[in-house]
């Protein structure tokens, strides 16, 4: 594989056991890894430092949403688990952003901070129910502008999105898709799916993939099977 890995694996495991018998199996040149909730909330900061130290590029998928200076400190605290990425809630606002940001200045290099913006669960019934005019897709080009904006490497969104955000959000943010699926693969609970090659041509930079690869009968060779399509997508690509 030439380049660095564009594949980030969701470690979505009960517990660290689950989560390291997976990661045995994969190598850190050809894939990042994603803790999230559950995994974080069982197995703590120290499956995240044993993954680290492993060689793996973390993405801490934590979601941070508070006060500013809540959320500084924990992206601070994130960063000294020697994090790859981590992400916040654009909806926690413009000044929680920002205080994220700078909370992470300091470092010789900071891990990629990036915004969710409106949680893909999220139908327009429900945004109208809280409150939000306007549909989804407006809402979540609003939020990853303001993203931008308040200095964030980029956003997590459906690859369907890719594109607009793409050509919205200028070359260099970085765009990070789940929902990922292999063409001959079912789509497990995910609606709105695309192929690797799909999600690059539209531009994404980073793909979410869960259990198309934690499910396989050979994780890595299911890994390295996606990695040829996405170097053949983004040769075309140029
Ligand atoms: O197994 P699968 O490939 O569906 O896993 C996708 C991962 O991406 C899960 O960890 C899921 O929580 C996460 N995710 C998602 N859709 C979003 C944001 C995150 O599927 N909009």
């Amino acid at each position: 594989m030439t380049g660095e890995p564009r594949v980030i694996v969701a470690l979505d495991y009960a517990d660290a056991a689950g989560a390291l018998a997976l990661v045995d199996r994969l190598s850190p040149a050809q894939c990042r890894v994603k803790v999230g909730k559950e995994l974080f909330t069982a197995a703590g900061p120290a499956l995240v430092e044993t993954l680290a130290a492993r060689g793996f590029g973390v993405f801490l998928d934590l979601k941070y949403h508070d006060i500013p200076n809540t959320v500084a400190d924990a992206c601070r605290a994130a960063a000294a688990l020697g994090v790859w990425m981590l992400n916040v809630h654009a909806l926690g606002g413009a000044a929680m952003m920002k205080a994220a940001r700078e909370a992470l200045a300091s470092r010789s290099a900071p891990p990629q901070l990036v915004a969710v913006t409106v949680l893909t669960s999220m139908a327009d019934a429900d945004l109208a129910q809280l409150g939000f005019a306007g549909r989804a897709p407006e809402l979540v080009l609003r939020l990853a502008r303001l993203a931008r904006d308040s200095g964030l490497d980029g956003v997590v969104a459906s690859a369907h999105e890719a594109a607009l955000l793409r050509r919205e959000c200028g070359a260099g943010f970085r765009l990070v898709t789940p929902g990922i699926r292999l063409a001959e693969s079912g789509r497990d609970d995910q609606h709105r799916v695309a192929t690797p090659a799909a999600a690059i041509a539209d531009g994404a930079d980073y793909l979410v993939i869960g259990r198309p690869i934690t499910r396989a009968p050979d994780p890595l060779a299911a890994l390295q099977a996606i990695n040829r399509e996405i170097e053949q997508a983004m040769t075309a690509e140029g």
